[in-house]
């Protein structure tokens, strides 16, 4: 299988959990030694403050010549969207299964063309089990289905005392942190079936200290 390089986090919509995956992706590949470059193409640089605050705690994360790119985008609509989407291998894009956020995502999804459907992978983010966003999956789920390209994705809980400090940056990776079990196999099961559709080789033996 061919490598995917490219990997955007994107979507329209603001506020839906890009940085915060496009920055726990980034733990994840160098958790697994894999070194990464990582791009923030926000005005409100959430994710290079990330970066600059893991940096100063002495922890390198993004590396230029890495051939693995994750590009976070902002949630706003128009071309600098499709700009970096159009040379994505994968395109991932967070969302929360409410009704109103889905609209805006899946009119999104349905105004690209084709080839990049193929390449969209739905992230739900802040998952609860309410009716509401069951259905919301659902119709999600279907929409997928009629089109015959996209991707659900399993997701992440709503989780406000786990996710929302991590952006403010550490010393230590996220993934060697003693880490509650749920949240260890949430973000293990996400993020081991985005690495499944990169190409890239990681080994659950062999991470980083
Ligand atoms: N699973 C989660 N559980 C709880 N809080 C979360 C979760 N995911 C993200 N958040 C919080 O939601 C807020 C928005 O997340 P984030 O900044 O990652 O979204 P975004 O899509 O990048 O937003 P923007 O469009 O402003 O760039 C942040 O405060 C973040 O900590
Ligand atoms: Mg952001």
């Amino acid at each position: 299988m061919e490598a995917y390089t490219n990997i955007s986090v994107t979507g329209d919509k603001g506020g839906v959990g890009k940085s915060t995956i496009a920055c726990l992706l980034a733990e994840w590949f160098n958790y697994h030694n894999h070194k990464i470059k990582l791009v923030d193409a926000d005005p409100n640089q959430t994710t290079k403050t990330w970066l600059e605050k893991c940096e100063e705690a002495g922890r390198a994360i993004s590396f230029p010549t890495s051939n693995i790119t994750i590009v976070d985008t902002a949630g706003t609509s128009g071309s600098s969207l499709i700009k970096y989407i159009k040379d994505s291998d994968l395109i991932l894009v967070p969302f929360q299964p409410h009704v109103s956020d889905l609209e805006i995502v899946v009119g999104w999804f349905l105004s690209l063309n084709q080839l990049l459907q193929e390449k969209v992978k739905f992230i739900p983010n802040r998952l609860s089990n309410t009716k509401e966003q069951r259905d919301g999956l659902a119709e999600l789920q279907n929409i997928i289905d009629n089109e015959g390209r996209g991707e659900l994705l399993s997701g992440l809980s709503n989780r406000p005392a786990v996710y929302p400090p991590f952006l403010n940056g550490s010393k230590i990776n996220f993934f060697n942190n003693n880490l509650d079990e749920k949240v260890k196999d949430e973000t293990t099961r996400l993020f081991t079936s985005i690495t499944s559709k990169t190409g890239v080789m990681i080994n659950e033996t062999e991470s980083c200290e």
